[in-house]
């Protein structure tokens, strides 16, 4: 038996977490089995890693290539450890973000060599593919916007993700896009300007076709 492998991927701001939740109930009340991930993290070991990227007082000098290993180093775990066994055992598997985020992220972004990250990636997930993609596409302009809302109204943690400049967002926007366009089939972009239940609908309507009986 094999399960359905779903990730979500998308800038800060496109609701992701919210469209994850909604999507996890929908599955479990047409009696799927569902669990849900997110990168980096989901294993302790890729918690620990987690924090290391993106909240310690350490990461302050972490170098792009230092950065595009941790990510995948959580990644290696996550496959290992939870990714393949759930979907042996049939399961859906809801991951917020996986390897695109780093294509885009480490790659577009950062600007490290594109074919070193493919390579990088490769090695941390192997043929564990995502069989569908949705991309929760917003603007830079209302990620920016729907980010300082949300740093106004709750006290949130230092994210070193979000100390880089605009030129950054704008190059990983862009590279969405590209990756969007080069891999039409598995990655279904999605307006995340629309509303929640608009845009759970339409991820619904996506994932609906793949599930088994
Ligand atoms: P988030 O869980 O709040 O989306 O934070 C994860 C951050 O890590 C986000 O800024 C995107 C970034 N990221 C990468 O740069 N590369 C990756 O491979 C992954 C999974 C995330």
């Amino acid at each position: 038996m094999t399960g359905l492998f779903i990730s979500f991927e998308g800038t800060e701001g496109g609701g992701k977490s919210t469209q994850i939740e909604l999507l996890a109930n929908w599955l479990r009340e047409h009696g799927h089995e569902v669990v849900v991930h997110r990168e980096p993290g989901g294993t302790p070991i890729g918690e620990e890693i987690r924090h290391l990227l993106k909240h310690s007082d350490a990461n302050v000098n972490m170098t792009p290539e230092a950065e595009l290993l941790l990510m995948n180093a959580s990644r290696a775990q996550l496959v290992r450890e939870v990714i393949r066994p759930r979907l042996e055992q049939g399961c859906v598997v809801l991951c917020d973000r996986f390897h695109d985020s780093t294509v885009v992220y480490q790659g577009y972004g950062r600007q490290l060599d594109l074919e070193s990250v493919r390579a990088v990636i490769h090695h941390a997930v192997g043929e564990t593919q995502p069989d569908i993609t949705l991309l929760l596409r917003v603007p830079v302009s209302v990620s920016e916007e729907r980010r300082r809302a949300r740093e106004e109204s709750e006290p949130t943690q230092r994210d070193r993700f979000e100390e880089a400049d605009r030129e950054f967002f704008e190059r990983v926007e862009a590279g969405y896009d590209q990756i969007a366009a080069s891999e039409p089939e598995r990655i279904r972009t999605i307006d995340a300007t629309k509303s929640v239940d608009e845009i759970q609908a339409e991820i619904r309507s996506e994932i609906g076709p793949l599930l088994s009986p």
